[in-house]
């Protein structure tokens, strides 16, 4: 487990850092030298990253306030949240529901410290040091447990976590075991970067910088990322070019660069929202339109 060893490290500033990193690409000012440098030799291969990131904020938002105002549900799970600077999931639901509840998960010491003093209201929503690739820990850690009632719908975000899961800790299988904690009509909502988007060599290139960073990089290819929701059912438009979620028009919409997919998906239900709101997995070929996505 060389990832949770680095995690537990705390601060080196000297190791680029994969949530400082993701800080630099936002604009942020939580990042080091070590950060900027690596980050703009990714830029350099991937320029469409630094949008794509930024994408994947306004995302959430979208996603967030579908299940807050058309799903219903009111109890977040954020895994690998980061930190919880830029419309963050708890101000988004709280809009719509002022009783909603967040729990931020992440398994980086520096984002639990800094996240924690970021949040000002303490009974609403709450961050936790915990490990993706332990979910059992996860599902019952006291204090995430002490917040969130799991025998009701809770939604899990797993937005840009996943594909620093390699597969030698079987992310289906962590997976599968936060699907099986979760009480039916749950949510899962996902995105997971992938080579789809992006040219092969800078793609290997991508992931071979990771190799000097806090975490490894495992794109998956869409099929990949579709096998995670084994068990759900796709909200529509499935699984799509992140940006072509739902898109609410306040961002530049299909010209966007991308280089991830998201979807939003159920836990079976039967009867609790009509089914003709829902799809199974999605076999859309999207194949044409994912270079340009
Ligand atoms: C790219 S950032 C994404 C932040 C946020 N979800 C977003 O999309 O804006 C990835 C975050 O996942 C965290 N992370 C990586 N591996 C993790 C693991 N195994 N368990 C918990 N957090 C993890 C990192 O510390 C980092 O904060």
């Amino acid at each position: 487990m060389a990832q949770a060893d680095e995690a537990t490290r705390g601060l080196d500033v000297s190791v680029p850092n994969a949530a400082r990193m993701y800080d630099y690409f936002l604009g942020g000012k939580d990042n080091f030298e070590a950060d900027r440098v690596t980050a703009e030799k990714l830029l350099a291969l991937v320029p469409q990253l630094r949008q794509s990131v930024v994408e994947n904020r306004r995302f959430i938002g979208r996603v967030v306030r579908f299940l807050a105002a058309e799903a219903g549900i009111d109890q977040f799970l954020d895994i690998g949240a980061g930190l919880p600077t830029r419309d963050p999931v708890h101000q988004v639901a709280q809009k719509i529901n002022p009783h909603a509840r967040v729990v931020y998960a992440d398994y980086d010491p520096v984002v639990v410290t800094h996240g924690r003093a970021l949040l000002t209201v303490p009974d609403r929503s709450v961050m936790v040091r915990a490990d993706l690739r332990r979910p059992g820990e996860l599902l019952t850690h006291p204090e995430m447990r002490g917040f969130l009632d799991l025998s009701r719908p809770v939604a899990v975000m797993l937005i840009a976590v996943l594909h620093f899961v390699p597969d030698s800790d079987d992310p289906y299988g962590i997976v599968a075991a936060l699907r099986d904690g979760l009480a039916p009509g749950s949510y899962l909502a996902m995105v997971h970067l992938s080579g789809d988007f992006v040219e092969q060599d800078a793609a290997a290139e991508a992931v071979s910088i990771y190799e000097h960073a806090s975490a490894r990089l495992r794109p998956r290819s869409r099929a990949e990322v579709l096998r995670f929701f084994d068990g759900f059912e796709l909200v529509p438009p499935g699984l799509v070019p992140k940006h072509e979620w739902r898109p609410d028009g306040s961002g530049p919409g299909h010209r966007t660069s991308n280089v991830s997919w998201g979807a939003v998906g159920r836990k079976n239900a039967p009867g609790r929202l009509p089914r003709s709101a829902l799809r199974r997995a999605d076999s859309t070929d999207v194949s044409l339109r994912i270079r340009s996505g």
